[in-house]
C-alpha cells in the first residue's frame, strides 16, 4: 500500500536538508524570545535554534514558534538543551576577538536617537548620534557628532549636552541611562528594543553589510586607552565580525570620559577572579 505522500509526490532528487545559515539563541527568556521573533519576522535565517536549560520552557517556545510557520520564511526551528550550552560556551571562548561582539551601546544609541527624534519631530534614522564606552551609567554621549542632515546641533548651540544648556539636551542622555531601569520598574524586564537591536546586528553580519555600529570590542591602543578591555566604539560589522574601528574625533571632554570609563572597568575586572 502506498502512502498518500508517495501517491502525491514523486521525488526527483534526494533532499539536501542542510541550512545555508543558522542562528542559535541561547536562553529562551523574554530577551531571547524577542530576538527570536524579530529574526523570524525579518527573514534573516533558514534555521533558528533555541537553547535553554529548562526543557519544558524550551519545547513550549519552540512549538509555539513552529505553529506560526505559515507566517514566516524560516523553514527549520529546532531546539537543544544544556550539554550544548557548555559546548557553546567552550566554542565562544575559542573564537577570535573580531567574532566576539558585545551588543554594547547599540541599544543605548538607538534610545538616544529615538529621544533626539522625539525632541525634533524627526524619525530616529535621520537623527545621527552615538553613545560609546560602557553600556549603562558611565556611557559617553558624543554631543559633538550629533547631527541632522549633516548639520551639527552643536553648531547651533555650543552648550549642547552641558549643564549650561537651557534646553537641557543633557537630560536625554540621563533618560537613556535611566530608561532600562524605568521599563524594568514597570514591566519587570526589557526585551523588545534589545531584541530588535541584536537582530539589526545579525543583519549586518549575515548580509555582510559593513554598516557601522557602536558595539564593544577590544579598544587597547585606541583613544589613548591603555587597558586590556572591551568598550563600545563605532565598528564596521560584516560577515567576518568586526573588521575595523572608526576613529571618531572626540572632544577633550569626551576622550577624558572614555578614559575614565576604561580605567574604572579595568579596575572592576581586576577584582574579579578568572
Ligand atoms: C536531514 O534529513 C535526514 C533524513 O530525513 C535526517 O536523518 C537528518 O537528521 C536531517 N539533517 C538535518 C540537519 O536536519
Ligand atoms: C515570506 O516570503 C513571502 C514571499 O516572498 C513574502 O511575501 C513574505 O513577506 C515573507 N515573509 C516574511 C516574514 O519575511
Ligand atoms: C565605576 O563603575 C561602577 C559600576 O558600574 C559604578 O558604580 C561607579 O560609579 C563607576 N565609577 C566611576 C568613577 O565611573
Amino acid at each position: 500500500m502506498s502512502t498518500i505522500k508517495e501517491l502525491l509526490i514523486e521525488s526527483l532528487t534526494a533532499e539536501d536538508n542542510r541550512s545555508q545559515n543558522k542562528i542559535t539563541i541561547v536562553g529562551t527568556g523574554a530577551v531571547g524570545m524577542a530576538c527570536a521573533i524579530c529574526i523570524l519576522l525579518k527573514d534573516l535565517t533558514d534555521e533558528l535554534a533555541l537553547i535553554d536549560v529548562s526543557e519544558d520552557k524550551l519545547k513550549g517556545e519552540m512549538m509555539d514558534l513552529q505553529h506560526g510557520s505559515l507566517f514566516f520564511n524560516t523553514s527549520k526551528i529546532v531546539s537543544g538543551k544544556v550539554d550544548i550550552m557548555t559546548h557553546v560556551a567552550w566554542k565562544l571562548s575559542g573564537l577570535s576577538t573580531s567574532r566576539v561582539i558585545g551588543s554594547g551601546c547599540n541599544l543605548d544609541s538607538a534610545r538616544f536617537r529615538y529621544l533626539i527624534g522625539e525632541k525634533l519631530g524627526v524619525h530616529p534614522s535621520s537623527c545621527h548620534g552615538w553613545i560609546i564606552g560602557e553600556h549603562g551609567d558611565s556611557s559617553v554621549p558624543l554631543w559633538s557628532g550629533v547631527n541632522v542632515a549633516g548639520v551639527p546641533l552643536m553648531a547651533l548651540n555650543p552648550n549642547l549636552g552641558t549643564s549650561e544648556d537651557k534646553e537641557n539636551w543633557k537630560g536625554i542622555h540621563k533618560e537613556v541611562i535611566g530608561s532600562a531601569y524605568e521599563v524594568i520598574k514597570m514591566k519587570g524586564y526589557t526585551n523588545w528594543a534589545v531584541g530588535l537591536s541584536v537582530t539589526n546586528l545579525a543583519l549586518s553580519i549575515l548580509k555582510n553589510l559593513r554598516r557601522v555600529h557602536p558595539i564593544s570590542t577590544t579598544v587597547k591602543g585606541f583613544y589613548g586607552i591603555k587597558e586590556d578591555i572591551f568598550l563600545s566604539v563605532p565598528c564596521i560589522l560584516g560577515q567576518n565580525g568586526i573588521s575595523d574601528i572608526v576613529k571618531v574625533n572626540l572632544s577633550p571632554e569626551e576622550e577624558a570620559l572614555l578614559k575614565k570609563s576604561a580605567k574604572n572597568l579595568s579596575s572592576i575586572l581586576k577584582d574579579l577572579e578568572f
